[in-house]
């Protein structure tokens, strides 16, 4: 007979985790990835999912190259768009590779924008309580950022990317071909996070965007693409590897995310009352918030006027929106940027820039609580 609270046990399960993987750079690497997969297989199965769009340009030719080493594989496809990144469309994914008997057996092949690599990693974090992932990237959205660093996520009514885990793929393929049949507005709103990456940690990044604008935006070479993923990846890639979890230093990578998601979520919302025709972009809300915060920081005195105009500068030249959509209020954006992840008792908090290339470190923490007077100004002189 035990006396109850007299006895306890201990469960060990201290361990060590090596999450380490490759991003491989090029041009039609699709071949390549079915060579590499039948060499060092992941899983005996595959399956791609993609987004409606992508399926269309890009799902064939990679299922007939991963066919034609005799891989096992399957695809499936989600309506494109970010109001398809929901638990909705996932639980309908997880319920299409049941059907088709995919278990802890299957690796998935993640093939699309941010979106697709966000819910596909989602998925691989949860499905038979989780299965290895590769990232195929073919926005320059996710090949400068959401291919990398392993957050997954699904926004829910309350908020961007509320749901999620980090799960680290397996492998990133970064395929510069693939952007051939990338719209033009999506190849812009993309450079956003690239804007970002030279303003929070690279000023020599950030020179070679200022002076080779015409070549990255008109000319789109293959050349410079590649040049842009791997410093993206270089830079981002350092940040991920000190501080995985997002403790302190990897908030950076959140730069302009605080303003920028909450109008990424007022806009989403009016277009899907149908308010509103279309939605704003994830890098055009960035570009935005970016633009406000930098604002922010100047205001605070923590940041040059001329480092401030440098970036609206940068982020104008390439195309990117510098100013708050006239139909949200200053009111409706402070109270939406309360659900940000970054928001503690309730406060948002601000990722601000102390230099080009450098952020303010707040005590280890890289995020500020910032009065509502403050943002409500920078926001006035960002419309
Ligand atoms: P997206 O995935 O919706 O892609 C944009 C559009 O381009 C879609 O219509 C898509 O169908 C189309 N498309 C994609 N590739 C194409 C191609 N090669 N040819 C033709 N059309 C193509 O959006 P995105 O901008 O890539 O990513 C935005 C998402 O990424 C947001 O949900 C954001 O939260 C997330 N994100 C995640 C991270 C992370 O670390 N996990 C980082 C940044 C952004
Ligand atoms: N894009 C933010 C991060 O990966 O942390």
């Amino acid at each position: 007979m035990i006396e109850s609270g007299t006895d306890s046990m201990r469960i060990n399960l201290e361990r060590k985790v090596d999450e380490s993987y490759d991003i491989v750079f090029g041009r039609d690497l699709f071949p390549r990835i079915a060579k590499d997969l039948k060499e060092s297989p992941l899983a005996s199965r595959y399956v791609i999912i993609a987004d409606s769009n992508v399926f269309k340009t890009h799902s064939q030719s990679l299922l007939r190259a991963l066919r034609s080493e005799e891989l096992k594989v399957d695809d499936i496809f989600f309506n494109a768009g970010e109001n398809s990144k929901t638990m909705q469309t996932c639980s309908k994914i997880m319920d299409d590779m049941a059907r088709l008997g995919c278990g802890r057996d299957t690796a998935i092949l993640a093939l699309g924008g941010g979106v697709t690599g966000d819910m596909a990693g989602f998925i691989a974090a949860i499905f038979n309580r989780g299965i290895p992932y590769v990232q195929i990237p073919t926005t320059v959205l996710a090949q400068a950022d959401s291919s990398v660093g392993g957050k997954t996520a699904v926004d829910t009514q309350y908020g961007k990317n509320l749901v999620g885990a980090f799960k680290q793929p397996e492998r990133v393929y970064i395929d510069v071909d693939t952007l051939k049949t990338l719209p033009d507005r999506e190849y812009r709103s993309g450079l956003a996070e690239t804007i970002k990456h030279g303003v929070i940690q690279d000023a020599d990044f950030f020179e070679y965007l200022y002076e080779f604008v015409d070549e990255i935006i008109n000319k789109k070479s293959p050349e410079s693409s590649l040049k842009i993923a791997v410093n993206n990846c270089r830079i981002k890639g350092r940040v991920v590897e000190m501080d995985p979890h997002e403790k302190g230093r990897r908030r950076i990578l959140n730069y302009g995310h605080t303003i920028g998601h909450a109008i990424e979520k007022l806009s989403l919302r009016a277009f899907e009352t149908g308010e509103s025709p279309d939605y704003l972009r994830h890098g055009e809300v960035v570009a935005i918030g970016m633009t406000v915060a930098a604002k922010i920081a100047e205001l605070l005195n923590l940041l040059s006027v001329n480092a401030v105009m440098d970036q609206e500068k940068l982020l104008r030249d390439f195309g990117l929106p510098v100013k708050i959509p006239g139909e949200f209020s200053n009111e409706e954006i402070i109270a939406s940027t309360k659900a940000d992840k970054k928001a503690a008792k309730g406060k948002a908090r601000y990722v601000l820039p102390a230099a080009i290339g450098a952020m303010h470190d707040f005590g280890g923490t890289y995020a500020t609580e910032v009065d509502n007077e403050v943002v409500d100004q920078a926001l006035k002189e960002t419309r």
